[in-house]
């Protein structure tokens, strides 16, 4: 049984991730993150979960990594760190991944919203990278990612001060896709992982890899890359059943094959 994390299955096809450390704000410690990077995998092996939701709680979504358990890592301890392998895995998570961020995100907690394809935030969650007032630099993603998310001058602000901003600064921004109440949050990242789970599955995994590329390639690479997938699910019964699905004013039964 894990210990830090809750899951549920509120939909078909969707599981709900909380964090659950709110004595340390659900600062990221080794063994959760290793928790979550393990229920993801089980996600991915499972053919029946097509979209997975992670949230906290209403005061933090996740404060960071564990500082004290950081404290005690010298150099070649962070070198060595099994925390590496469990970021790699739940950034290669390939089903839709959903975050509901309410209250704070900062260091290690932002950085886990950006490995996310969507972004929910409650109007008074935070997002930051105060890593430098503690005399490091992200280690997970923090200065790729964010740039990447909301370009240089604000990531550079960000990183460089360590200053929080506001949900309303980091959807236009772009890394938030929508604000709700605070709590609706899950609420309405329930309703669109339930939304995804009911497209093509095959197709859904494939859209989600070809926009990855496009945050990582050049133009001509991304967009064979796109022809191919598209190409690809012409072969797919799902394909046929949309298609057919249409011209009978039918909703569509999706199988993933
Ligand atoms: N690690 C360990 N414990 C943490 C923590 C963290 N990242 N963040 C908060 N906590 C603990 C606090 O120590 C406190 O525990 P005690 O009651 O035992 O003292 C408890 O959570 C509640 O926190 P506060 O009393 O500080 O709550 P607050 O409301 O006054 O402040 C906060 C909230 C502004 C988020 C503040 O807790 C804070 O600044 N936390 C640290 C944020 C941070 O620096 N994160 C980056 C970590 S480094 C990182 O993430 C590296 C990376 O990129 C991989």
């Amino acid at each position: 049984m894990p210990r830090f994390i809750n899951v549920q299955a509120p939909h078909p096809g969707v599981r709900l991730v909380t964090l659950q450390r709110p004595e340390a704000l659900n600062a990221l410690c080794t063994e959760l993150l290793a928790e979550l990077a393990a229920e993801l995998a089980s996600a991915e092996a499972d053919e029946h979960t097509r979209a997975v939701v992670i949230t906290g709680s209403p005061k933090a979504f996740a404060a960071g990594a564990d500082i004290r358990e950081m404290a005690e890592r010298d150099l070649v301890g962070i070198f060595n760190d099994p925390r590496v392998a469990h970021w790699q895995r739940i950034a290669a998570f390939s089903k839709p991944l959903i975050a509901a961020v309410n209250g704070y995100a900062l260091g290690g907690g932002c950085e886990l919203v950006m490995c996310a394809d969507i972004v929910i935030a409650g109007e008074d969650a935070r997002f930051g990278q105060p890593e430098i007032n503690l005399g490091i630099i992200p280690g997970a993603g923090g200065t790729q990612r964010l740039l990447r998310a909301v370009g240089k001058p604000l990531a550079m602000q960000m990183v460089l001060t360590g200053e929080a901003i506001s949900a309303r600064h980091a959807q236009q921004a772009g890394l938030v896709s929508e604000i709700t109440v605070p709590e609706l949050a899950v609420e309405r990242a329930l309703q669109l992982a339930a939304s995804i789970a009911a497209k093509a599955p095959l197709a859904v995994r494939l859209a989600k890899e070809a926009l990855l590329k496009a945050g990582d390639t050049d133009l001509a690479s991304g967009l064979r890359f796109e022809r191919h997938a598209f190409t690809l699910l012409a072969g797919t019964a799902d394909r046929d059943e949309g298609i057919r699905a249409f011209q009978e004013k039918r909703p569509a039964q999706f199988k993933g094959c």
